[in-house]
């Protein structure tokens, strides 16, 4: 765990222009910072950055957030290595989380990833005196420009090439990278040896693996790195640091399944493609690619193989599917993989095909609807069976939903039906009259950020926020009992009082660091829109201890309100005791002074 205090220093320390800047040229326009949005394909610049609230935002695709949840969309990092490239950035020490080993930043893995870039160097190196090697890159069609952007090398036919460049070939940190073996007589040699060598990079383009394929029949075809500290397969994908602009550009991220499709791929100048590593398609993987993309296409091969391991990322996929995302499949003809389709179709054909790509939902449903047969009774039941353990698992509501429908129909149940066999809660019919324990606890709903074409007028909370974000001392005035907590606005106003009164100073670094301090929590989004709808400019100071006083006014007022109507609805039931009838006559009385001690403004 990184601690929280660190984040926040980290975050008071830098300024986010500067981070973004890194990234992408920004223009300044009034108070704020614009480009063209790197998250969607735009024209017009409606991503801005304001260096007064320390946050970015995006008028056009809704996305906003920290310098450090930049890093995290842009460069697809986890909170953790976004920190450390923060930090990094802005060379300070990341405090040390006592768990070495566990991230590729640690120190001791520095030396591994040195190790790497070396072996990676050398078989580089090799390939340039390798016309065996050379020739069979030639004969696959990949040029030299394309095999030096993928930095492809060679390993030379011996036991112990790379004590040319390790000296101390018996160190510990060669065997933990995994480039060498030790037999059991304690014999030491290389483990890569006669291969096309692949290097695999991680997100920040540090080489932390290979794959080595024979020039020949050979076996195995790939050898890869074991697992290291550094490599752990299930989690990373042969490409995706190369691929992570195009797949940007191209608003999509293709999944295929070898090194060479990846690279033939990008040879036709398709460079939005990565691969997993000879294992099957993770969440892990996916959750990664959805940072970069809200669509990721698979490709398989055309063959059985191809299509059990697209069935696998399909069911791997189901818990972290999201509405706003779409996976769909492309399914080549039995005969080709991308590699071969792309060379015979040439890029565009295989373009064309990666936009008719099938859906998800809709490869579910044909296979469940092959596996069984529909004219039948037993058919119709087996559905339901096959298919529960799968729409159960759909992260997505809305399309779990439609899914649902669909199994109803092919079954010839209603949906009511379905989700009852299913074990789900049937969806309420809707409710004909407001009732107001709706409003009361009503589900979480994370609202977009909405385009700011008009302003909305700022909420009671709205401007609470925003001058505590002035004055973040005035936090420790608020009443904790004044602020309802019957809207998501309000809670979040309640967890940051309750900061407050544990002690805790409110963060220094504007918006984006109030934000940070609750990712993951809802209030994390709650305070992003609010404050995207806030005005950018400071309360002229004259003014602040008049409003927050006028706000904290406006709150009571409310208070007195909600629980005048709530008796008054009890009156109206003759449910009214002696206490409630002398508290509610209390209660008209406040309003009344609070209506004579100042008219309270309009806010
Ligand atoms: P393929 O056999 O489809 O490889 O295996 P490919 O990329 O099309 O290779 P070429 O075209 O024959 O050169 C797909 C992926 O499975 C893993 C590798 O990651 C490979 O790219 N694999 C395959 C292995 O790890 N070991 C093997 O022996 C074979
Ligand atoms: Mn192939």
């Amino acid at each position: 765990m990184i601690p929280q205090s660190f984040v926040q220093d980290l975050l008071a320390r830098v300024d986010i222009v500067d981070v973004i800047e890194r990234y992408l040229p920004l223009k300044k326009s009034g108070a704020n910072y614009f480009a063209c949005c790197p998250f969607h394909g735009e024209k017009s610049a409606s991503f801005s950055v304001s260096p007064s609230k320390q946050f970015y935002h995006c008028f056009g695709c809704g996305v906003h957030g920290s310098a450090i949840g930049f890093l995290m969309e842009y460069s697809g990092l986890g909170f953790v290595d976004a920190v450390k490239e923060l930090a990094n950035q802005a060379g300070v020490q990341v405090p040390d989380d006592g768990k070495p080993g566990q991230n590729a930043l640690d120190d001791g893995n520095a030396k591994l990833v040195d190790a790497m870039a070396e072996a990676a160097r050398f078989y580089r190196d090799q390939l340039k005196h390798a016309p065996e090697a050379i020739d069979y890159l030639k004969r696959r069609g990949l040029s030299g420009e394309v095999a030096a952007r993928f930095g492809i090398g060679f390993s030379p036919d011996e036991w112990q090439a790379l004590q040319r460049v390790f000296p101390d070939y018996q160190s510990k940190h060669l065997a933990e990278a995994g480039l060498v073996i030790d037999n059991d007589q304690g014999r030491r040699y290389d483990r890569f040896r006669h291969r096309i060598m692949f290097p695999i990079h991680d997100r920040r383009g540090r080489i932390i693996a290979f794959g080595g394929r024979v020039l020949d029949s050979g076996e195995p075809k790939y050898l890869n790195s074991p697992e290291t500290p550094l490599f752990e397969k299930g989690r990373e994908l042969y490409g995706l640091y190369l691929a992570q602009k195009a797949i940007r550009d191209a608003s999509f991220a293709l999944v295929v399944e070898g090194y060479m499709d990846v690279v033939a791929l990008a040879q036709f100048g398709v460079d939005n493609a990565v691969a997993t590593l000879g294992t099957a398609t993770t969440p892990h993987h996916i959750t990664t690619l959805l940072r970069h993309t809200d669509r990721i296409v698979f490709c398989f091969d055309g063959d059985a193989a191809g299509r059990r391991a697209a069935w696998r990322a399909l069911e791997n996929a189901l818990e972290v599917l999201r509405d706003d995302t779409t996976l769909a499949f492309l399914f080549l003809p039995a005969e080709h993989d991308p590699d071969s389709f792309v060379r015979k179709e040439g890029a565009d054909a295989f373009r064309k095909a990666a936009a008719g790509a099938s859906p998800l939902a809709s490869v579910l449903l044909q296979e469940l609807k092959e596996r069984c047969e529909l004219d039948t009774a037993e058919g119709r039941a087996r559905l339901i069976h096959e298919s529960r353990p799968l729409v159960t698992r759909i992260g997505a509501p809305m399309l779990r939903l439609q899914v649902i429908k669909s199994i109803a129909e092919a079954a010839e149940m209603t949906q009511t039906e379905v989700e009852l066999a299913f074990g789900f809660k049937p969806a309420a019919p809707p409710r004909q009259s407001f009732q107001k324990q709706d409003f009361k606890r009503g589900p979480r709903r994370t609202e977009p950020l909405r385009p700011q074409g008009r302003r909305k007028p700022p909420s009671t909370i709205g401007t609470l926020l925003r001058l505590i974000l002035q004055h973040p001392e005035r936090a420790a005035r608020l009443p904790i009992d004044l602020i309802p907590d019957d809207s998501a606005e309000g809670r979040a106003m309640i967890a940051i009082i309750d900061l407050v009164s544990l002690g805790e100073p409110i963060p220094a670094g504007g918006l984006g660091a109030l934000i940070e301090r609750f990712r993951d929590t809802p209030h994390g989004d709650t305070l992003a829109r609010l404050g995207t709808e806030q005005d950018e400019s400071e309360f002229e100071e004259s003014v602040v201890e008049t409003l927050f006083e006028d706000t904290l006014r406006k709150l009571q007022g409310d208070a007195i309100a909600r629980e005048i109507t709530e008796l008054l609805e009890l009156s109206k039931q003759g449910a009214l005791s002696a206490g409630d009838r002398h508290r509610l006559s209390e209660l008209l009385l406040e309003k009344r002074n609070l209506a004579s001690a100042g008219k309270v403004s309009d806010l």
